[in-house]
């Protein structure tokens, strides 16, 4: 390629300079390549924003973007993008840091995962996720003998969330504490409950429907590609323990991470004292590899953790 460009270099005035600095510098951690005074107070700071490119897009694809992204016009002249891992992480942040919300991460038809702002220095902003082929992608529902598992659905699945997620009981041995309806609409948004798995690191979340309710979610955490590792976790409404349900979709979801993700190693974490769960983690077949003796200070109390883990050759014997 034959060019007589070495740099894009995007120049803002930013009138409110201190917050911007912070803003980008800080939160959304671009390096600082250099810092510079001059005369009259005056201030410039330069950042290190990654690769850069210039996309060029006629009144039609600008009108396009914007009806996809956001669903109205939002976009003035110029949009800066910035590429990142985990734009609904990244947004939350920002909008921690003063941002102002414009559109929540939304999948485009060309497979990523965007999110507008608006930013210090006056900056309309996107930030944008490539997804990539999904390493797993199951054909849903995924159906067990009385259950169907299925992608969450915030506005459909509010309600029955609500049920179980608000209640102390519920949230007793798990990381969340419970939450009210605007709390679990926010935490419940598609891009932070993807129902495929694209790459290590990500969190599979999946509905538990019973008879056209949702009665329990459960999550498989992908650990490590290299090392073929996960975990799962579940949480099901009071309403309808002790029947079983709770094992019968960990099975499944044992079914999704072996035999559809090909994982070796699948681990399990419980708090000593929540015996429920650990009957459902021994029905299944896994085996208890260590107690962890006050390991973790969990909800004002050092808490004893009990590991559980199944290997892929176990999984296979068992079936
Ligand atoms: C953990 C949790 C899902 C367990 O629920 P559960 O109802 O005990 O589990 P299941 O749905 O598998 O039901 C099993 C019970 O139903 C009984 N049962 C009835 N019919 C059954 C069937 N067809 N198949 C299997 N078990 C059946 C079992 O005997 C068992 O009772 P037991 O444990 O007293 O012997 C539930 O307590 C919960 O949601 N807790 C809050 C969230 C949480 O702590 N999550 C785990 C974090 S590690």
């Amino acid at each position: 390629m034959s060019g007589l460009v070495k740099q894009l270099r995007v120049v803002v005035e930013a009138k409110d300079y201190e917050e911007a600095v912070a803003f980008y510098r800080d939160t959304l951690g671009l390096p600082e390549e250099a810092a510079f005074s001059g005369p009259d107070g005056a201030e410039v700071t330069i950042l290190d924003a990654g690769r850069a490119t210039l996309e060029l897009a006629n009144p039609a694809q600008h009108a396009y973007i914007d009806e996809v992204e956001v669903g109205r016009p939002a976009a003035g002249h110029v949009r800066v993008a910035f590429e990142v891992d985990d734009s609904a992480g990244v947004a939350d942040q920002l909008v921690e840091s003063g941002a102002v919300l414009v559109a929540p991460p939304t999948r485009t038809p060309w497979e990523s995962l965007n999110a507008r702002l608006d930013g210090p220095a006056g900056l309309h902003l996107s930030l944008f996720q490539e997804l990539g082929e999904p390493v797993l992608a199951p054909e849903y529902p995924v159906k067990t003998e009385r259950l169907a598992l299925r992608p969450l659905d915030v506005d459909r699945d509010l309600d029955d969330l609500h049920a179980y997620l608000s209640r102390e009981d519920v949230c007793r041995y798990i990381p969340a504490v419970p939450r009210d309806r605007e709390q679990l609409r926010k935490a419940y948004i598609p891009a932070k409950r993807p129902s495929v798995l694209r790459r290590e690191g990500e969190v599979l979340c999946l509905a538990v429907e019973h008879e056209g309710r949702l009665i329990g979610d459960i999550v498989l955490f992908w650990h490590s590609k290299e090392q073929r590792s996960g975990e799962i976790g579940y949480a099901f409404n009071p309403e309808f323990h002790g029947r079983g349900f709770a094992t019968e979709t960990a099975r499944a979801l044992l079914g999704l991470a072996f035999d559809g993700l090909g994982l070796h190693r699948v681990t399990a974490r419980v708090d000593e004292r929540n015996t429920a769960s650990a009957r459902v983690i021994e029905r299944l077949g896994m085996r208890k590899e260590a107690v962890e003796r006050e390991a973790e200070w969990f909800k004002g109390e050092w808490t004893t953790m009990v590991h559980y883990a199944m290997l892929e050759d176990e999984w296979r014997d068992r079936r």
